[in-house]
């Protein structure tokens, strides 16, 4: 599959100009405090999707992390909340030094990015679980069952959002090539899809009517209350240490949100995402997966097996489920479960964009975003 995209803008020289000024006064700034003893640059982080600086430096013996990306000002704020701030599952950003709302300095945390801990070949899987449990249920107890907050979560933010990234889709691709075929982003879109994978054989909608079921499900699985998310909740955002994690990256944060999209973040990573994830940075996966498009007539056909040599794909589901029923028991929001499996396909379906420059990537997601919704049929349609 090769995906052509519409002409993008050009102005992030601009940008980039305008971030390294930024840097350059709060290094001033740092400096300064630091009575002159210089800086030096430790570490330079280019992973991720957002363009700008993240850099760790180092003043006398002192470590900062400095980001200074699009989304900053917001995270900013978020770090200001009195959820966030003083919480041990986050780091509390250094007030002076984010002299601009532009510039996040936040202590540097020593670690491991939780994926390359759940994906590294030398730890054992015992102990990727119980990490993954401890981080779960502390950011239970510490996050996500404080400030709930009754009432109606309409969840009406989720339908919008969702059909606005499905149109930015639509108009933003010019074309998708299979095999010789050259088909328009709308009538892509528009094709049902068979779907195989690991012997099974579904036939599902096609993709925009995927999105229109998903969006109808979510009304039937409303939360009667909101609750704080990160809502960016997946392993290359927390760093682990010996003592401890943190969850950084709170760009997208909200103290009204649904914890639902944290939890499906999460697992939808570790069982699909986490193969784009680690192409998109360039660390090689022992196994390739190829996704097979076949296009016959008005019809899409898939071939992939998507937990094929994923360590978790026999464990994932049972530590989702008996996690994802302790939340919904201590909260009484039985329909959390439902709306997990929902998410996933929505955050499936709002990465693709983000990542469409990456040309080797755009099979994957497709096939990430149609395996998400086999799920959906196999534990919410098909019962
Ligand atoms: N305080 C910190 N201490 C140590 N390392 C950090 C710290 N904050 C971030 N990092 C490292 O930098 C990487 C990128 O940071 P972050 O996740 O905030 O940015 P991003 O993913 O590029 O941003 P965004 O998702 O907002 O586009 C992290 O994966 C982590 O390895
Ligand atoms: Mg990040």
């Amino acid at each position: 599959m090769i995906i052509t995209l519409k002409k993008t803008a050009q102005e992030q020289v601009i940008v980039n100009k305008l971030y390294e000024e930024l840097f350059k006064s709060t290094i001033d700034i740092i400096v300064e405090d630091f009575r002159g003893s210089g800086y030096r640059i430790i570490k330079e982080y280019t992973r991720g999707a957002s363009l700008g600086i993240k850099r760790a430096v180092l003043f006398d013996e002192t470590k900062f992390f400095i980001k200074i990306v699009e989304k900053v000002a917001r995270e900013n704020q978020v770090y200001d909340n009195r959820f966030y701030r003083d919480n041990k599952i986050f780091l509390n950003k250094i007030e002076k030094y984010c002299f601009h709302p532009g510039v996040l300095v936040l202590p540097f945390y020593e670690g491991k990015c939780l994926d390359e801990f759940l994906f590294s070949s030398t730890t054992s899987l015992s102990n990727k679980i119980g990490k993954i449990q401890y981080i779960l249920n502390t950011t239970l107890d510490l996050f996500w069952l404080q400030n709930i907050k009754r009432g109606n979560n309409n969840l009406i933010w989720a339908e919008n959002y969702i059909k606005g990234r499905m149109d930015s889709l639509i108009n933003d691709i010019d074309s998708i090539e299979i095999d010789d075929k050259t088909i328009p982003a709308a009538d892509f879109l528009s094709m049902s899809v068979r779907y195989l994978s690991a012997g099974k054989k579904y036939d599902l909608p096609p993709i925009k009517k995927m999105v229109e079921d998903v969006i109808i499900l979510f009304y039937n699985y409303r939360p009667q209350f909101t609750s704080c998310v990160t809502a960016d909740f997946q392993p290359p955002n927390i760093i682990t240490s010996d003592d401890g994690f943190k969850h950084i990256d709170l760009s997208n944060s909200e103290a009204n949100g649904d914890i639902a999209i944290d939890i499906g973040k999460f697992f939808n990573f570790i069982t699909r995402f986490y193969r784009v994830s680690f192409l998109r940075d360039g660390v090689k996966l022992g196994n390739a997966l190829k996704p097979i498009f076949k296009v016959n007539q008005h019809n899409l056909s898939l071939e992939i097996d998507i937990a094929k040599g994923n360590n978790f794909k026999n464990v994932a589901p049972y530590i989702e489920e008996r996690f994802a029923l302790k939340a919904a028991s201590l909260s009484g929001d039985f329909h959390l479960i439902d709306r997990i499996t929902l998410y996933k396909f929505v955050v499936n379906l709002i990465t693709i964009r983000r990542h469409l420059n990456y040309r080797g990537l755009q099979d994957l997601l497709f096939a990430n975003l149609i395996d998400s919704y086999a799920e959906i049929y196999d534990k919410i349609l098909n019962i």
